[in-house]
């Protein structure tokens, strides 16, 4: 019988994006923006920006280089796709040179499908659906304001189509930020609530990566415990105090190396969490990393058989179980479970009817993660797992 060796995956490593970070930095948008040309669209979301003065300093700026500005305000939370129209149409109307994404995950969600859409002779919905390849893109920066997608710094985005309930991701190598500018104080501003929602988001992506079926990713592994460990320890620090500079940088610089390919090299994460995630909130309109922390620990439980070895790692590691006299599965159950409690205590959302939601759209639901077909890379979800996750987080 052939020896089954683990090993790791061969991989290509490529991030083109410049990371800019610390406090002042805005300042950097004077160099940056100059080398992609004059007309520029500044992107934003519904108002926060304005709020916190983000948005003159951002103007003022860009009238200090003589740039021409163009707007487009309101990108939803959850961004839709009817809102990366408009910007398609700005950019090809208007000749538009640069995009400038100032807000959070959504806003530069948005953005990308925007730069892509602007390149492509057709309806941008095609690019997301996967029904034409994107070949080209608008280059683009960001400016980010909230810690938790990492999309400032990968390739991905989520659209949302509210008229056919359907929110998926799609993601190309021409849709990396040029640049990101992530001043921590940009961040101060972030609600209590959407800041539990990014810790657990940006927790949730390590996790993606943490279940995957490769044997030879020991420092990988404790990459992923370490950036879950140092999360853990500064969230609720950060709670106790939504303005203190260290613990917001600690939560910001954590967010984009959650999600920026440093973390799995060599190997895939499961990622079907995201993709129930992704349905939940097609259907109800909430947030990403509420739908993640009802989700993830039943996706978890569910799974726990597949491989508990694994879970017991996460639990002793991580959240401190002591595996003594324990099976793998029993410690990597603990583990699972101070997950939960963890997630209790800094405040986060554990059923689905903390968003009123029952089971009347189970079925829809299903149908929006099922799209694709069966999905998940460490275990393999049919409709019947799914039912059957959902079920478990009413
Ligand atoms: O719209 P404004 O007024 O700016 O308010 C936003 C919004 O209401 C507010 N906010 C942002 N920065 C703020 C602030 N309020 C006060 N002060 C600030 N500094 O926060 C609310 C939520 O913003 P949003 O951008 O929606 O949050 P997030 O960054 O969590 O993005 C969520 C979206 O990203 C997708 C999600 O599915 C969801 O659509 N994801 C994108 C990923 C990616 N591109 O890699 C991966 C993720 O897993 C995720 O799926
Ligand atoms: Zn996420």
């Amino acid at each position: 019988m052939e020896r089954k060796v683990h090993i790791m995956q061969n991989f290509t490593y490529w991030n083109p994006t410049k990371l800019i970070f610390g406090k002042d930095q805005l300042e950097q948008l004077k160099k940056e923006v100059p080398l992609y040309g004059k007309k520029v669209l500044v992107v934003y979301g519904g108002g926060s920006i304005k709020r916190s003065g983000l948005y003159d300093k951002v103007i003022n700026l860009l009238n200090e280089i003589d740039a021409q500005v163009y707007e487009l305000p309101g990108v939803e939370p959850n961004p839709r796709i009817t809102t990366a129209r408009k910007g398609v149409e700005i950019c090809k109307s208007e000749g538009i040179d640069l995009l400038l994404a100032v807000g959070g995950g959504s806003v530069i969600d948005c953005t990308k499908l925007i730069a892509a859409g602007a390149k492509y002779d057709g309806d941008a919905w095609d690019l997301v659906i996967r029904k034409a390849a994107v070949t080209e893109a608008l280059p683009f920066g960001t400016v980010l304001t909230l810690a938790a997608t990492g999309s400032e710094m990968n390739s991905g985005s989520v659209i949302t189509n509210w008229e056919t309930n359907e929110k998926y991701g799609w993601g190309s190598p021409f849709t990396f930020p040029k640049f990101s500018i992530l001043d921590p104080v940009h961040t101060f501003s972030v609600p209590r609530d959407q800041t539990i929602y990014g810790i657990v988001d940006m927790m949730s992506h390590v996790l993606e990566h943490y279940f995957h079926l490769e044997e030879n990713t020991l420092f990988q592994d404790r990459m992923c415990e370490s950036l879950l460990i140092t999360v853990m320890e500064t969230a609720p620090k950060l709670l106790e105090n939504l303005e203190s500079y260290e613990h917001r940088a600690t939560i910001l610089y954590s967010g984009t190396m959650a999600l920026n390919g440093i973390l799995n090299m060599g190997y895939r994460g499961d990622w079907a969490t995201h993709n129930l995630e992704h349905a939940v909130s097609a259907v109800y309109d909430i947030p990403h990393g509420g739908g993640l922390a009802i989700l993830f620990p039943h996706w978890m439980k569910h799974n726990l058989k597949v491989k508990p070895e694994r879970f017991k790692q996460l639990a002793v590691r991580v959240f401190g179980v002591d595996p003594e006299g324990k099976s793998a599965e029993e410690a990597g159950l603990e583990g699972i479970q101070k997950l939960r409690e963890y997630w209790n205590s800094i405040g986060a959302p554990a059923h689905l009817a903390d968003y009123n939601i029952d089971d009347s759209k189970i079925e829809l639901m299903a149908d929006r993660a099922m799209v694709y077909g069966e999905f998940g890379n460490f275990a393999k979800l049919n409709r019947e797992d799914v039912i059957s996750i959902y079920r478990e987080s009413l």
